[in-house]
């Protein structure tokens, strides 16, 4: 949040000159193309290939909303461009949490439960001790290529 402020700001304008420019809805689709992802973080999608989840495009466990995912989008396209952080290489924040919620939304759902009520009611109980799925799931991403970026 510490840089947002005049840096939100600009990324506002680019959503909006975006939208103006009539880019809007191909905008946002290529936006969400899981090739766009990768043009900043190759080892992450290297090994979501090899994932349980390549079926699940990465926007659907990174999203924490359109708003908000186009105009992080537009502050992470500047913060690579002028060079301040490199996705590559750099530790980036993580919200495991906001991770959790999607998680949720595909795994923990009303119809799984009638399905699957043990399952269901098995993971409740994890969930009183665990903060995130991550807690006992790996998110398919190589772990010792995430550490590297590690401070
Ligand atoms: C132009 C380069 C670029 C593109 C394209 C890009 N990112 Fe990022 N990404 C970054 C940068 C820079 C950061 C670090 C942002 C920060 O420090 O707040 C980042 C951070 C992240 C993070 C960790 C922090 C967070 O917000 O959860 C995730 C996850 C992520 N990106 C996923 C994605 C996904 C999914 C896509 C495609 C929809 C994508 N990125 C496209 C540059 C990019
Ligand atoms: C099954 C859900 C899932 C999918 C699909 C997924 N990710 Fe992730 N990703 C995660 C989780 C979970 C984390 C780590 C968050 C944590 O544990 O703190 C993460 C972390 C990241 C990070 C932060 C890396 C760091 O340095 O810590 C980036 C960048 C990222 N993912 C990009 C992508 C890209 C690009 C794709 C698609 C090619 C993708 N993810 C697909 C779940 C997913
Ligand atoms: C868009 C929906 C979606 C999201 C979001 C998602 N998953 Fe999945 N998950 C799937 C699909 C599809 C599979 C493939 C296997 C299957 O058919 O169940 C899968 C597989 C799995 C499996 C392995 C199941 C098996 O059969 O071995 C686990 C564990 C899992 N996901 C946990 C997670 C966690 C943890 C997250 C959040 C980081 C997450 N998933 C996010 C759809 C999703
Ligand atoms: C305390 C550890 C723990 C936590 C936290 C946890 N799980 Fe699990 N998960 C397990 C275990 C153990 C299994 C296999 C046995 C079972 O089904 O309970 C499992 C199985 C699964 C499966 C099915 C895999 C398969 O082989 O069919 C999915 C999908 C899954 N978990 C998703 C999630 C999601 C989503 C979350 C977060 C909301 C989560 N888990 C949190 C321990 C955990």
């Amino acid at each position: 949040m510490r840089r947002l402020g005049s840096l939100g700001i600009f990324a506002l304008l680019l959503v909006v000159v975006a939208i103006l420019m009539g880019g809007g809805y191909g905008a946002h689709q290529l936006t969400i193309n899981n090739h766009f992802c990768a043009a900043c973080h190759a080892y992450e999608k290297t090994s979501w290939d090899q994932s349980e989840h390549r079926q699940v495009d990465c926007i659907e466990c990174h999203t924490k909303g359109f708003a908000y995912d186009k105009l992080q989008g537009t502050r992470k396209v500047w913060l690579t461009v002028t060079g301040q952080i490199n996705p590559h290489n750099d530790p980036l924040p993580r919200y495991p949490e906001d991770t959790t919620e999607n998680c949720v939304d595909c795994h923990i759902t009303d119809a799984i439960a009638e399905e699957q009520p043990f399952f269901i009611a098995r993971h409740n109980r994890y969930m009183e001790h665990a903060a995130t799925c991550m807690a006992c799931h790996d998110s398919g991403h190589d772990r010792q290529l995430q550490r590297m970026k590690r401070p």
